[in-house]
């Protein structure tokens, strides 16, 4: 008898281990879009899925909800997207770890976690720090694109993923991810086992980032608009690698008299240039005291205030609203 139970839960073990993603979604009905999909698409099953070389990974999968609202969107469901894009996509949503649950909640007390996806050959145009190479297996393995996922402490297992454009207004509602096209993605964190890591169910499509002038513009950021059109400064911004942007919102300039219309070009430039950090600067990296050399030569020291969800980050005297736009 005893035998018995022993082997019972060793073949259970080992049957968890030996299935491919395709095998371990099917017995998600609310998957079934994506594993018709992968059923349709050998490839990808087979070619990408299957490179055991890239293992193990994290593959965040879209519901069938997701299908649903990108055909109420954009008129078109995944098997419409040419060859190309739709691999990038499935980059997108493939981070380069096998990270649980567990990963997500109990990760820097607050500050969510910032992780590197398989996306690495568009839409990147920042280098690793050292940091998060050493954190995800080296600067070619966390090279690319990344995306950050927030624990919702209030409701474990139900998380908020973060992948680009995050609310601009600041106020994010629970358990939703805001990514390009501000669109709401809220993720289910179920730790499913496959071959080749972890799978977790997410409800809408990530957007990959793109560009600092449509990323600022969709974000409703008009001052900061003006600001870069009078100075010239898309062109740089736009070009320049690695760089963070604190950026004013409306409130802030007119607060401290509409510097974006009244101040003349050369010292506007400075102002923007002391906004602009040469290095990425994930939150979840920062720490307090940390000092960074702006653009514009001067130090921007980082004060962090409070723990767990009331961590509060400031940039000098002002303060985060909205961290981990990407
Ligand atoms: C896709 O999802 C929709 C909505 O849940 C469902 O009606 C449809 O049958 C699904 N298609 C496949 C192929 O699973
Ligand atoms: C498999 O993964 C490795 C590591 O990420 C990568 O270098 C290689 O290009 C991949 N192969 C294919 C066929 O995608
Ligand atoms: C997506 O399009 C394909 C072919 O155009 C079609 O067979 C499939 O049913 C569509 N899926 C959904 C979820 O609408
Ligand atoms: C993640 O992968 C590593 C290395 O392959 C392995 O040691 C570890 O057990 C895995 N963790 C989970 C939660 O799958
Ligand atoms: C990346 O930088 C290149 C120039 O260095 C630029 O042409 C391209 O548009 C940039 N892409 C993004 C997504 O920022
Ligand atoms: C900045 O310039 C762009 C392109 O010329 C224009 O579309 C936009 O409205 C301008 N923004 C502001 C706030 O004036
Ligand atoms: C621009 O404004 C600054 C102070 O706001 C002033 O010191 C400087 O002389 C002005 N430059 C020009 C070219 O008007
Ligand atoms: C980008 O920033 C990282 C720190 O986040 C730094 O280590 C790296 O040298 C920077 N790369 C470039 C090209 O400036
Ligand atoms: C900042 O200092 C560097 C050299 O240390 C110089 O090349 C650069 O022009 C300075 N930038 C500004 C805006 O003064």
């Amino acid at each position: 008898m005893l035998y018995a139970t022993i082997f019972v839960v060793a073949a259970a073990a080992l049957g968890a281990k030996a299935q491919t993603l395709y095998d371990a979604m099917s017995k998600f009905p609310e998957l079934s879009n994506f594993t018709a999909f992968i059923a349709n698409n050998p490839n990808i099953a087979n070619n990408y899925f299957g490179n055991t070389s890239a293992y193990p990974i994290t593959f965040l999968a879209p519901n069938n909800d997701a299908f649903m609202s990108l055909q109420a969107k954009f008129g078109a469901n995944m098997s419409d997207i040419p060859a190309d894009t739709l691999l990038q996509i499935i980059q997108y949503h493939t981070m380069v770890s096998n990270l649980t649950k567990s990963d997500f909640n109990n990760n820097g007390g607050g500050q969510g976690l910032t992780v590197p996806t398989m996306l690495n050959s568009v839409n990147n145009n920042r280098s690793v720090g050292i940091s998060m190479a050493a954190r995800y297996g080296g600067a070619t393995k966390a090279g690319g694109q990344v995306v950050f996922v927030k624990g919702d402490s209030g409701s474990p297992g139900r998380l908020r993923l973060m992948s680009r454009q995050d609310n601009p207004n600041g106020g994010q509602p629970a358990n939703t991810v805001r990514s390009g096209l501000s669109s709401n993605v809220g993720i289910t964190a179920i730790d499913g086992v496959w071959n080749g890591g972890i799978f977790h169910i997410i409800d809408g499509l990530l957007t990959p980032p793109t560009l600092c002038s449509t990323t600022i513009r969709s974000a409703g950021l008009s001052s900061l608009d003006l600001a870069l059109n009078r100075t010239q400064l898309w062109n740089s911004l736009d070009s320049t690698n690695n760089i963070t942007c604190l950026g004013p919102n409306n409130a802030a300039f007119s607060n401290s008299g509409s510097p974006d219309s009244k101040l003349n070009t050369t010292a506007l430039s400075g102002a923007l240039l002391f906004h602009t950090l040469p290095q990425v600067a994930y939150s979840d990296y920062l720490y307090d005291g940390q000092e960074f050399k702006s653009l514009q030569n001067m130090t921007v020291r980082v004060k962090i205030v409070g723990s767990g969800s009331s961590k509060t980050i400031y940039f000098n005297n002002a303060k985060v609203l909205n961290a981990n736009v990407l």
